[in-house]
This record gives C-alpha cells, structure tokens and sequence, in this order.
C-alpha cells in the first residue's frame, strides 16, 4: 500500500479505544501497570502515524467514568503516567502543530492533574494541524445526563425554549462539543463493544476491532484499520443507487 494511497478518503475524526494493556503485562507475567507504560509507546506511534496522514481529528479513550471503580494504586499509576506523558511529549505536541483538548468529568481527576492538562490545552489551542482529545475520567452516560442539566438549566433561566431543542443544541452542550462526528471507531485487545464511550458522537461511525493488545498496536495495524474503513460503503439510510447518481 503506497501512502498515497491511503490518504485519499482517511477518516476527518478517528477514535480509538486504547484496550489490552493488562493482558499484554499479565501474558508476560507482569504487573499490569507495565502494560500501561507500554500502552505509551502505542500511543506515541498511533499520534506520529495521524500526524503524518493528516488525520484532522483524532480522539483517545484513555480513562472511562468506570475505570474509578480500579484498585486505587492503579489509578494512581495511571493518573501519574499521565502527567509523565503529557511532559514528554509536550515539545512534540507544540512541533506538530497538536491542539491538545480534554473531554470528561475533569472535577474527578486529581489536582496535578488537572493542572498539567490546563497548561498543556492552553499552551496548543492555537495549533491547528490536528485536534487530539483525551477522554478522561470519560463516559457517555455521564456526558449526556450533564449536558441534559446544562440545558434544562437555561431552560428554567428562560435563555431557551423547549421548542428549540435540536441536535445543534445538544451537540453545543456536550463535552465533546466542536468536534464533528465519528467517521472511524477502533478498538483494540478484541472485545467488541462500546464501554461508554461517545454514545452521540458514534451515532454512524464504522466500527473496526482489532484482536492485537494496544501495546503491540502500531502504524501497521493502523493502516489495516483505515484500509478496511476505506473499503466500506457508508449509506447513512440511503441506498447504494443513491449515492451512486
Ligand atoms: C486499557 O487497558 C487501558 C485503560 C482502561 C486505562 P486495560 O487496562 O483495560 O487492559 P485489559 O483490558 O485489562 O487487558
Ligand atoms: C474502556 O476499556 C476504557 C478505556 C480504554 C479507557 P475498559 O477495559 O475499561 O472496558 P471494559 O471494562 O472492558 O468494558
Ligand atoms: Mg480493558
């Protein structure tokens, strides 16, 4: 496959759930937390990969509202390799023209947390080569019922009207608002379902499973993934004849 050839129809915003960071630890009778560290380098490639490809927007599920329920010393591993990471790579970020953006229940995350993710989202919010977005601390229920709070709240203000709720008006509310809709959802380790993840986002994104652990996850199989979604007819309700003429 030239590259050529794979950057004509990429996907404008790809997703990934970033899965099987501890069945690549425990496969090699590790702790997990090193899965998490190696799930790191898949993550620096599948960035340079997009990068490279021009993809536009590319979002990483990185810690779901569920994942609070974990052992508390994983949590705290994840919280400070985070921080590490965001160290790191954050030349790189500036380099690339990254804008770096965060989506979930911030609240929750520890203070260096949310500290270092400030700095870093306002430091890249002039970059404008590709939007990366981080869900974390990160679930779909949990976007919906705030967004539906948010609005029920200048509806009680009088700013709206029952009448004009539409889809516009929820997508401005969400976390995820600015971002335009799933093309491509991948995820890895071979579970097939969503975990909370973009429940409105995802409404006509193409699903592709990966059976490979997210730390052995590479450019490769990343053009794999865009290969197969290149393939794919995508009708959204019409039929083929239709988008044919
Ligand atoms: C994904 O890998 C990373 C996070 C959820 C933070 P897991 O930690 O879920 O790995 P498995 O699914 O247990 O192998
Ligand atoms: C989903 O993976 C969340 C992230 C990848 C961040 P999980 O491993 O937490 O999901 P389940 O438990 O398999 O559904
Ligand atoms: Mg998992």
């Amino acid at each position: 496959m030239i590259m050529s050839d794979l950057k004509n129809d990429l996907p404008k915003h790809l997703a990934i759930i970033m899965d099987g960071n501890g069945r690549w630890a425990e496969n090699k009778g590790k702790n997990r937390v090193k899965g998490h560290a190696h799930g790191v380098r898949a993550l620096q490639e599948v960035v340079e990969e997009a990068v490279q490809l021009k993809i536009e927007y590319l979002t990483l599920y990185a810690f779901s509202t569920e994942n609070w329920n974990r052992p508390q010393e994983e949590i705290g591993v994840l919280m400070k390799l985070l921080v590490n990471t965001l160290r790191s790579e954050f030349e790189k970020l500036l380099e690339n023209r990254i804008k770096l953006k965060v989506v979930g229940n911030m609240d929750q995350l520890p203070n260096f947390v949310q500290e270092e993710l400030r700095y870093v989202v306002s430091q890249t919010q002039n970059n404008n080569e590709m939007t990366l977005t981080l869900a974390l601390s990160y679930g779909g229920r949990e976007e919906l019922t705030n967004t539906l709070k948010k609005i029920a709240e200048k509806v009680k203000n009088n700013i709206i009207s029952p009448e004009d709720i539409d889809e516009s008006v929820i997508n401005e509310h969400l976390y995820t608002r600015g971002l335009p809709e799933v093309d491509l959802l991948i995820r890895t380790s071979g579970e097939k379902r969503i975990s909370n993840f973009m429940l409105w986002k995802i409404a006509y994104a193409e699903l592709y499973f990966s059976e490979v652990l997210w730390p052995d996850f590479g450019k490769e199989d990343l053009h794999k993934a865009l290969i197969c979604y290149q393939k794919r007819e995508r009708r959204f309700g019409k039929t083929s004849k239709q988008l044919i003429g």
